[in-house]
């Protein structure tokens, strides 16, 4: 399996974006996280064409940083006319750093330090959802102190259950995040808010959950949201204007995963909102998404070098790489599974079952177990598909592992979008 941008040259080497993937390790060392710029490209595209197509344009689409914070990839969205989600003062920073206009960030956070707070207002951020109560006086203050009106949405659990990984379920009741329903907390929340001075109630957020292949969550979701809409307007006069269905498009990580267009989700999922709009006598509200890993997730590839195969006889075949959960968590926090391939073997037929190991000192850092790959030796190269979204950002210095560098790749050209980090970067807030 190959992806979009992907293909085996005549040296049989697998490339991304026009490039060999052996000479981008030869170039820049293992691991290198690989982002193909066409293919996040492309993926704003498609959102906004789809925000074109099915709402006049009357709506925006946030590229969900969490899943890749690195500026470099905040100015690919922006110059495709994406805004940003930030969930943090850092990653605010590095959108406001990487030129993000800041009525184009909304800030998130299901507990937003005062600093973050402050900081989010100061900026200018185009809108902060609210997660619950304490926030609100919190923003008004500050709001007061910077002579603005904040934009506020309001987080809101929708009591779905979409189906995935239970950590990465966010829409049900029993979630740390947002305002409930069935308990009149939000409800209660908003009828609150229409009296505070320096807000200005924008509308209502959801999230349901991620890497999601089914429409019906998103479609049930837009309907609850549009109920509490016309709920709020019927008992106090008040019409929330906009909309935010959250992220959570599922994409491909190995062959058994098999999303629709991303674009076909949202026109299905329009059809519903124009008509519960219409039934319920609210008028279609300004739509935003928070897009993640669909944007990014499937334009990533992680290449590897071999340092060690071990075969225990009827056990299992070890295939070490000089990476692992430091570049990649998802493994040891999810599970989940990866698609990987002998990158200077691209072509050859996978022959073998491994688990591909990695270099921490914790029996669990794998970055898959019963992989299917070509037959490999100390030295080659393993290229492991999808890990745009997640990876980078999940990152971490277990074992003292420097972070990855990461280029981006486009049209044959590679450049270095983030740098290797070094022994000295390690060490440089130790006192
Ligand atoms: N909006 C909100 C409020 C979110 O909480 C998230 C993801 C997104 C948007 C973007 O969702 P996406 O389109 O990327 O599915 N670390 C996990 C994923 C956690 C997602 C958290 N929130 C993983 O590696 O699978």
């Amino acid at each position: 399996m190959l992806l979009e941008g992907q293909s085996v040259n005549e040296k049989n080497h697998l490339t991304i974006g026009g490039c060999d993937s052996v000479e981008l390790c030869e170039k820049y060392g293992t691991p290198l996280y690989v982002i193909d710029e066409d293919v996040v490209r492309g993926h704003c595209r498609l959102y906004k064409g789809a925000i074109d197509k099915c709402y006049d344009g009357k709506g925006l689409i946030f590229f969900a940083s969490k899943a890749l914070c690195v500026k470099a990839v905040v100015k690919m969205v922006q110059s495709e006319g994406l805004g940003v989600d930030v969930v943090s003062g850092g990653e605010l920073y590095t959108a406001l750093a990487a030129g993000m206009e800041p009525e184009k960030i909304c800030m998130h956070g299901n507990n937003k330090t005062d600093d973050e707070i402050d900081y989010a207002v100061k900026s200018g951020v185009g809108r902060i959802v609210v997660d619950n109560v304490p926030e609100l006086e919190k923003i008004d203050k500050a709001a007061a102190k910077y002579g603005v009106k904040q934009k506020i949405l309001f987080r809101i659990k929708p009591g779905i259950d979409a189906h995935t990984h239970n950590f990465i379920m966010t829409g049900q009741i029993d979630s740390k995040f947002g305002f409930a329903l069935e308990t009149g907390e939000a409800e209660d929340a908003v009828l609150k808010v229409l009296e505070y001075e320096n807000l200005v109630v924008g509308g209502v957020h959801c999230h349901v959950g991620s890497q999601i292949f089914e429409s019906e969550p998103f479609k049930e979701a837009a309907k609850v949201l549009i109920d509490f809409i016309a709920n709020i307007k019927e008992k106090s006069g008040y019409e929330m204007a906009e909309l935010n269905l959250g992220g959570g498009y599922g994409v491909t990580y190995t062959e058994k995963d098999d999303p629709i267009r991303f674009d076909k989700y949202i026109e299905e999922v329009s059809v519903v909102v124009k008509a519960v709009c219409e039934e319920k006598g609210v008028a279609l509200p300004f739509i935003m998404m928070e897009p993640g890993r669909s944007i990014v997730g499937t334009a990533g590839v992680t290449l590897y070098t071999v340092g060690a195969v071990k075969e225990i006889p009827n056990i299992r075949k070890y295939v070490s790489v000089d990476g692992g959960m430091c570049d990649n968590p998802r493994y040891i926090l999810y599970q989940s599974e990866y698609t990987a391939l002998a990158a200077n073997k691209a072509g050859d037929e996978k022959t073998e079952k491994v688990t591909i190991a990695g270099k921490c000192c914790e029996s669990g850092d794998l970055v898959g177990e019963n992989m299917a790959l070509q037959s490999v030796e100390a030295g080659d190269i393993i290229a492991v598909l999808t890990t745009g979204a997640y990876n980078y950002s999940m990152a971490s210095n277990y074992n003292r592992v420097c972070r990855a560098a990461m280029v981006a790749v486009k049209n044959g050209e590679s450049r270095l979008i983030v740098k290797r980090e070094s022994y000295e970067d390690l060490v440089r807030n130790d006192i």
